[in-house]
């Protein structure tokens, strides 16, 4: 099975950085190597992966030039994204349709620590399932608020989980579903909202704590510690 991988790296990170003259988080650097760099590099290094797709902002076309990726075949050129990160995938489907892949796993840029076992499990999921996703167990309790300030009442925890990408899919499905998504005055948060309200059967895999997503400005202290941590 032929396995394309859209990368969205299309948006400006406004919580990881307060000025708006800053290298935005996908282009900055952790352990010497950009953020966006690196999930890239995960993809292509996975020998089932036949292609990877860079979804980036119009906005940051020589900043993507200046990371000097390429090389690999199977890296594609990248494609503009939109002004919301369902936006920015489904611009990614559509480039990777005419290619026909059978699988399309969607990765923010903003997780560059995914591990290569975690890729390949989503993958394998999807042997028996139409959506696969990496996900933790919840560790704190959460509370429920409909004011924000009184509490009415506390989610049984066993039930919640922490989404991750990859979030996999068979190819058509999920761009017949994000087609019919883009026509609904609703916004939805991950890939596999998308699936489960098209009635697609998604699947948990273990995520890594590992595959963090850089959002606020000291996940970058976060992110050098899992590297120095890191054997690779
Ligand atoms: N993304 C995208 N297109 C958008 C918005 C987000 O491709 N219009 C991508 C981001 O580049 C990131 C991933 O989706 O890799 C997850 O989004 P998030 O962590 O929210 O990144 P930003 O939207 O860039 O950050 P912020 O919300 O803090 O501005
Ligand atoms: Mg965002």
């Amino acid at each position: 099975k032929s396995v394309a991988v859209v990368v969205v790296a299309a948006g400006r990170g406004e919580r990881a950085g307060s000025a708006g003259d800053t290298v935005p988080k996908q282009y900055r650097s952790v352990g010497g190597q950009a953020i966006l760099a690196r999930t890239v590099e995960a993809f292509v290094s996975q020998p089932n992966v036949s292609w990877v797709l860079p979804v980036i902002h119009p906005e940051h076309e020589q900043r993507y030039a200046a990371l000097g990726l390429g090389g690999d075949e199977r890296l594609l050129a990248p494609v503009h994204g939109g002004s919301t990160r369902q936006g920015s995938v489904l611009a990614g489907l559509k480039a990777l349709a005419p290619l026909k892949p059978d699988l399309v796993l969607i990765q923010d840029a903003a997780r560059p620590f995914v591990p290569a076992a975690l890729i390949e499990s989503v993958i394998y999921s999807l042997g028996a399932a139409q959506g696969a996703l990496p996900t933790l167990p919840v560790t704190d309790t959460i509370k429920r608020s409909l004011d924000g300030a009184e509490v009415v009442g506390t989610e049984d925890r066993r039930l919640l989980h922490a989404a991750q990408t990859p979030q996999g899919f068979r190819f058509g499905q999920i761009f017949s579903a994000h087609m019919r998504a883009a026509s609904v005055r609703r916004e939805f948060t991950d890939d596999a909202e998308i699936a489960e309200w098209a009635g697609l059967r998604v699947v948990m895999v273990p995520g890594h704590r590992d595959n963090i997503k850089i959002t606020h400005p000291d996940d970058f202290a976060r992110a050098e510690r899992i590297i120095s941590g890191d054997t690779r």
